[in-house]
Parts: structure tokens; C-alpha cells; sequence
């Protein structure tokens, strides 16, 4: 998967591209990532990017010139029309439905937003807004680095184990259950008998109960829009009566 990230502040992507799951996907080459200032496409001696509003008001508004002549660049590059992303807190809120969709394109631009705002028309050069959550961040970086690291995962083979995308809660509706690892006991804590046992087929019941029980109290609405099976109803049935929620 190719990505081009087009932004005032390239030095915000340097660290967390580099390291972890991203950065071992960019070694293999699983993965391309471009940072692209949009200052670079700004014209004049001072490479202005940003002006006032019309109309008056406070705050600065980034300029449509150097945006689309950055989008247009990555256009160009690519050998298949690019998918175009505009980072924003008035874009459909993002998903895990959502990054699967995204995860499907070759190629992703990420346009992120600066300034208290952007120029109206920069929304028609893009095919997509988005905002990672009801809540103003002060530019589209961190919201764009949100959605490359939910996105690049789920390409094939940047977990080692492509299964676990797919397993991964989210995936299936339902948030995940407990985890263990060593020591099996840590400050009075023990890890539950269950997992010790060795019998696969009743580790998966216990795994999926746990899973349905922590969704129903920590994230009921989940439950609400899920088509569940008879193992899971039974299962739900069981949680809830053990369960006071
Ligand atoms: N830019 C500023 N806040 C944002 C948000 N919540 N989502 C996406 N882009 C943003």
C-alpha cells in the first residue's frame, strides 16, 4: 500500500511511522509512506499557506493553491487514481468498518488540515472526510497518523499473523476479552485455571464468554447492532446470569 501524507508539518510523522509494526512493514516494503510538506507547493518568497478570512474573524485559513498542487503531485505519481482522505473534525467519524474500507486501495492520500480552518473548496478536491472523534485536535496529523496505523495493519502480512487482524475484537464486533501471560500468579492475582487446562475447544468458549461478557458491560450498544449465534446467546445467557451490570 502506497501513502502520501500531505501536511504543514512533516516532522510530526518521523517518530511513530518509524517505529513498531509500521516501521517493520516499511522495511519489508509492505507499506510506502511519503510525507509531503504542502508548503513546498506554495508560491511566492514566503511560501505563504495561510490567510485571512474573507469576511472577517479571527484565526487563519489554509490557502486551496498549494493543497491542490500537492494532490495533484501525488495524482501524478501514482499509476492508479489515488484514494483521497481529508483529515477533519467534520468528517464521518472513523471506524473499524471503516478502516477495512480503506484498507482495500492501493493508494491513499492523507490531506491533513491546519490553522483554525481550510478554505471551503479543499473539500471538493478530496473523496473522503474524515474525524477520528468529537473533539478538536489541533491539526489533521495526529488524526491521520490514527487512521494510517488502523489501516496499515489490517494490509497482509504487517501482523505477523495475518488471522489476528481479522480475530482481533474490533474485527468481530465485540470488544476482547482478558489476556494472560507469565507469571501465573502476581501479587495474589491468578491467572484463570481455564486457560491452564490445555483443552483447546473450552479455552475458545471461555475466550469468547469473557469477550461477550466485557462488551455487554462496557459497550452494550455493540451488542445491540450484532447477528449472534446460538453458542453466543447461550453464552450471553450465561453472563448474564452471573453478571450484574
Ligand atoms: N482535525 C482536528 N481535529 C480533528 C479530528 N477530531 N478528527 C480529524 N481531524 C481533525
Amino acid at each position: 500500500m502506497i501513502v502520501d501524507i500531505l501536511t504543514l508539518f512533516p516532522e510530526m510523522f518521523e517518530g511513530p511511522l518509524g517505529a513498531s509494526i509500521l516501521g517493520r512493514a516499511l522495511e519489508k516494503g509492505l507499506l510506502s509512506v511519503r510525507v509531503t510538506n504542502i508548503r513546498d507547493y506554495a508560491e511566492g518568497r514566503h511560501k505563504v499557506t495561510d490567510d485571512c478570512p474573507y469576511g472577517g474573524g479571527t484565526g487563519m485559513v489554509m490557502k486551496p493553491e498549494p493543497v491542490y498542487a500537492a494532490i495533484d503531485d501525488a495524482v501524478e505519481r501514482s499509476a492508479a487514481r489515488p484514494w483521497i482522505v481529508l483529515m477533519t473534525p467534520q468528517g464521518e467519524v472513523f471506524s473499524q468498518a471503516i478502516a477495512w474500507d480503506l484498507a482495500r486501495r492501493v493508494h491513499l492520500v492523507f490531506v491533513c488540515g491546519h490553522y483554525e480552518g481550510f478554505d471551503e473548496r479543499i473539500r471538493l478536491g478530496v473523496d473522503q472526510e474524515i474525524s477520528i472523534g468529537d473533539y478538536v485536535l489541533t491539526g489533521g496529523e495526529i488524526p491521520a497518523l490514527v487512521v494510517i496505523d488502523a489501516v496499515c495493519r489490517l494490509v497482509p502480512g504487517v501482523l505477523g499473523d495475518d488471522m489476528s487482524a481479522v480475530q482481533d475484537s474490533f474485527a468481530q464486533g465485540l470488544l476482547e476479552g482478558p489476556q494472560y501471560t507469565r507469571p501465573r500468579e502476581f501479587r495474589g492475582m491468578e491467572v484463570p485455571e481455564v486457560l491452564l487446562s490445555g483443552d483447546h475447544e473450552k479455552v475458545r468458549l471461555w475466550r469468547r464468554k469473557e469477550a461477550l461478557r466485557r462488551t455487554l458491560i462496557r459497550r452494550r450498544d455493540l451488542l445491540d447492532g450484532m447477528a449472534l449465534s446460538d453458542e453466543d446467546r447461550r453464552l450471553l445467557a450465561e453472563v448474564r446470569g452471573e453478571t450484574t451490570t
